[in-house]
């Protein structure tokens, strides 16, 4: 892992070990991936203030995450088939957060259940909720996740149906992976990758056996979700998941002001301002461009995390800059499970962590509380955003 030295060398690697269906699963957005692509070029039009001769001999980005402390403002995002880049990878990813500080989703749509993951591990994780037209079950897996101590519970509301990702349909992704002849070539090329996934523990959704029938191709895969997910979720719903929901409840998939506006007064602990990784309305502006006019809007409401082509320590910066108080990032760690299981994704956080650091070096700043609007360079950016810059800069 020496020769890794960002979390690009981890994609490419990963490319090279994960068979073609799963590395392109998680890489890819929806439809023409216009807001895939946003997502990143937003943020790396971001420009940071290079400031001077400030004493940044003592720093760190050390802060708090729903009032829990975290080594830096950064969480696991939630990732469906994260066991098929690697197998047991929501138990290593898990366990590579957990020795980093930081807090790991769980998501509904993963391989190795709640319980799997629960007995692997020795301190709480998220989960991640989609809630199904079977309220039943819906109710079930909350009950599975507080039994399990889950210390928060994830609420996707951005995926009522699914956004079409032309790959999964082109590579014919199947869970488990079907062996037909571009399959097979692709796994036999991928010795490591298919020895983790048969010894793991399961080769499905492991939150949803025995609730899953026919999930033989992606095209299955995607009617079983338009069958069982409940297009009809709406705000109300958002009530009646808080009072089964003992804990912290975290609303992930606005992108909104007015839907942000809403969701502020529904109780829950904090939104994620996000747009499903760029994986479900094609067209929607990137998550960047909206955070600050919503982070404007709610003020300090309710707490914001971010999501949305999170790759470094300096985008960590962008968005806590831009009213953040903490990121979500699913791609970069998944790069790093896919490249080197468990270590590889301790080295996704550790230069996420060393990048944020020397940011925070290279901009005057020694505290994550330090991060402001101040430190944003480009006009453009500000403009995109608030429509109400600093005054100060
Ligand atoms: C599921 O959450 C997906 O985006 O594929």
């Amino acid at each position: 892992m020496k020769n890794i030295t960002c979390i690009e060398d981890l994609r490419r690697a990963a490319r090279r070990k994960v068979p073609r269906a799963f590395f392109e699963y998680a890489e890819g957005g929806s439809y023409a991936e216009e807001t895939l692509r946003a997502n990143r070029a937003d943020l790396e039009r971001i420009k940071l203030r290079q400031r001077v001769l400030v004493d940044v001999s003592e720093r760190s980005t050390k802060t708090t995450i729903l009032g829990e402390p975290v080594s830096m403002p950064l969480a696991l995002a939630p990732i469906g088939l994260c066991g098929m880049q690697r197998g047991d990878g929501e138990i290593l990813a898990c366990r590579a957060a957990q020795a980093a500080g930081i807090p790991f989703t769980l998501s509904t749509m993963s391989i190795c259940s709640i319980e799997d993951v629960a007995a692997a591990v020795d301190k709480p994780f998220w989960f991640q909720l989609y809630v199904m037209k079977d309220r039943g079950f819906a109710r079930s897996l909350i009950e599975r996740a507080a039994a399990a101590k889950c210390s928060a519970l994830v609420l996707t509301v951005d995926l009522q149906i699914l956004g079409q990702r032309h790959r999964d349909i082109k590579n014919g992704m199947t869970v488990p992976p079907q062996l037909r002849l571009a399959n097979f070539i692709d796994i036999a090329t991928k010795p490591a990758w298919a020895l983790s996934v048969l010894r793991g523990k399961r080769k499905t959704f492991g939150n949803i056996a025995g609730y899953l029938r026919g999930m033989e191709s992606v095209n299955t895969l995607s009617q079983w979700i338009a069958g069982q997910f409940d297009p009809a979720l709406s705000w109300k719903d958002v009530e009646w998941i808080a009072s089964l929901w003992p804990g912290k409840l975290i609303l992930k998939g606005i992108n909104d002001v007015e839907d942000a506006r809403i969701a502020a007064k529904t109780g829950a602990a904090a939104i994620v301002v996000s747009n499903h990784g760029g994986r479900q309305l094609d067209g929607a502006p990137s998550s960047i461009a909206m955070l600050p006019p919503i982070a404007d809007a709610l003020g300090s409401q309710i707490e914001i995390m971010f999501d949305g082509g999170i790759r470094s320590g300096q985008d960590l910066m962008r968005a806590i800059a831009l009213g953040a108080r903490s990121c979500l990032s699913g791609r970069a760690y998944i790069y790093g499970l896919g490249a080197g299981g468990q270590a590889g994704v301790t080295r996704a956080l550790e230069i996420m962590r060393n990048e944020l650091d020397v940011c925070m070096a290279l901009t005057g700043i020694t505290s994550i509380g330090g991060i402001s609007r101040r430190v944003i360079a480009s006009m453009e950016a500000r403009q995109s955003g608030a429509g109400n810059p600093p005054s100060t800069l």
